[in-house]
């Protein structure tokens, strides 16, 4: 079989490496790809947002599968577009990806469904949303309706940082026109879990939970990125908390798609704050998250590509998604700066990284030399899996600190919070 996947990152590259475990797939392409998934596949520079490029490179080269896996082609209808080419697909129509690329709609949707959330109030006035921050509850959380790569989402401790956030969006257009609409919700307390489940509209079978590590600092501190390392199982997702999840979340969502008419068939991404209340969701996202992905499917026992398939097929009863009983660390390299400003073109010496741990590219590419280098904001996610999660997250730092560049930089405290937390649990 011949299978495409549209995408470029680290979660695309472990995409690709769990589906080359299944015997029957002869050929990956991947649009773009990158320097990385180059060695996994054949990588052709078509972008993933450039829809009607996708579309005429699947007319002239067939393939038996697609796997869309980023926000923004879902949401441009990717996968619309190759089903009307007769292409099964695994991920959402642009309908169903709504429940990511619009807040308000997810909001909405979670309110006339029951669906535990945080409070909150959709704005598309700017006088009317500032207004509001004048009286509301303080911490309050600034949300931009549309994409904003992770960064669209402000957490405002004082009456004038909320006001300054609601002028960045709808006024100053800091994230473009993703921030015409915003959403001001309550402020939400509790450890955070990310749970990606397989969904065909019909069943949902979790994966293996996970935590990411969202600020660029140790201790959590400092802005917002794409996310700088991730663990797997993530402690604080106890099977009370999994059952609760399932019965208040996870199939009240999928009930509430079909019952506004655009069934969710995909990766449906569960961003979840434990509360003192119970599960509550933070966000959702309609695709694999990223790095959450890069530990989730090396814990994988299940054959990805018949999961996939199953989905498509709308039979995902009959398929198995098993995981092992183990742990996994990510442990993010990104480039100096980011998730600000950032060099590009450093030349990367991996050491003997690779012989260590499993890396995935994130944003690299070659220089005139063909040499390796960084050619984004998070460049490789360093993983390792292991019987336990302590000795994952030294193997993962051990391959980590081989790797070096001008300007490298990353976390050392990956995992170290969920390490507490099981400490804790066996004293
Ligand atoms: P989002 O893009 O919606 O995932 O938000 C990014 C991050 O902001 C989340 O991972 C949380 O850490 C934080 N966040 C978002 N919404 C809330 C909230 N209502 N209360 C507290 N933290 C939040
Ligand atoms: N790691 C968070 C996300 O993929 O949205």
């Amino acid at each position: 079989m011949k299978i495409l996947v549209v995408g470029g990152g680290g979660r695309e590259h472990a995409i690709i490496k769990a589906l080359k475990h299944n015997p029957d797939v002869t050929g990956i392409v991947a649009l773009p790809g990158n320097a990385g998934i180059a060695a996994d596949a054949e990588c052709v520079p078509i972008k993933a947002t450039d829809i009607d490029g996708i579309v005429d490179y699947v007319k002239n080269h067939p393939v038996d599968f697609a796997v869309v896996a980023p926000d923004d082609p879902l949401a441009l209808g990717c996968v619309d577009r190759l089903h009307e080419l007769g292409v099964k697909c695994f991920g959402p129509d642009a309908k169903a990806a709504r429940i990511e690329a619009s807040k308000v709609f997810a909001k909405d949707l979670m309110e006339k469904y029951g669906i535990p959330t945080a409070v909150y109030e959709a704005f598309d006035n700017a006088d009317k949303a500032l207004d509001y921050v004048r009286t509301c509850p303080i911490p309050v959380v600034v949300k931009a309706d549309g994409l904003a790569l992770g960064k669209g989402v402000t957490i405002c401790f004082t009456r004038e940082e909320a006001a300054a956030a609601v002028k960045a969006a709808m006024l100053d257009g800091a994230f473009g026109a993703s921030g015409s609409r915003v959403v001001i919700e309550e402020y939400l307390e509790g450890p955070e879990v990310s749970v990606l489940a397989f969904t065909d509209g019909h069943v949902v079978k979790p994966m293996v939970s996970s935590m990411d590590h969202k600020r660029v600092g140790d201790g959590d501190v400092g802005p917002n990125t794409g996310g700088m390392g991730t663990i797997a199982p993530n402690p604080c997702y106890t099977a009370e908390v999994a059952g609760r999840c399932m019965k208040e979340i996870f199939l009240p969502t999928i009930a509430a798609m079909n019952a506004e008419g655009c069934p969710f068939k995909g990766c449906l991404y569960f961003g979840l704050m434990i509360t003192k209340d119970g599960p509550k969701v933070i966000e959702y996202n309609c695709r694999f998250g990223d790095p959450e992905t890069q530990v989730v499917l090396p814990l994988l026992k299940s054959d990805l590509l018949t999961i996939m398939m199953a989905v498509e097929d709308e039979i995902l009863a009959d398929a198995p998604v098993e995981f092992s009983d183990g742990a996994a660390c990510c442990v993010m390299l990104a480039s100096g700066g980011y998730p600000g400003k950032y060099e590009k073109g450093k030349t990367i010496d991996m050491g003997n990284a690779e012989a260590m741990a499993e890396i995935f590219h994130s944003g690299t590419g070659r220089n005139g030399e063909g040499q390796l280098v960084t050619a984004g904001g998070r460049v490789l996610g360093v993983c390792c899996t292991a019987g336990d999660l302590k000795t994952a997250i030294e193997m993962a730092y051990r391959a980590a600190d081989q790797v070096k560049w001008d300007g490298m930089i990353y976390r050392k405290d990956i995992g170290k919070r969920a390490l507490g937390i099981l400490e804790k649990e066996h004293d």
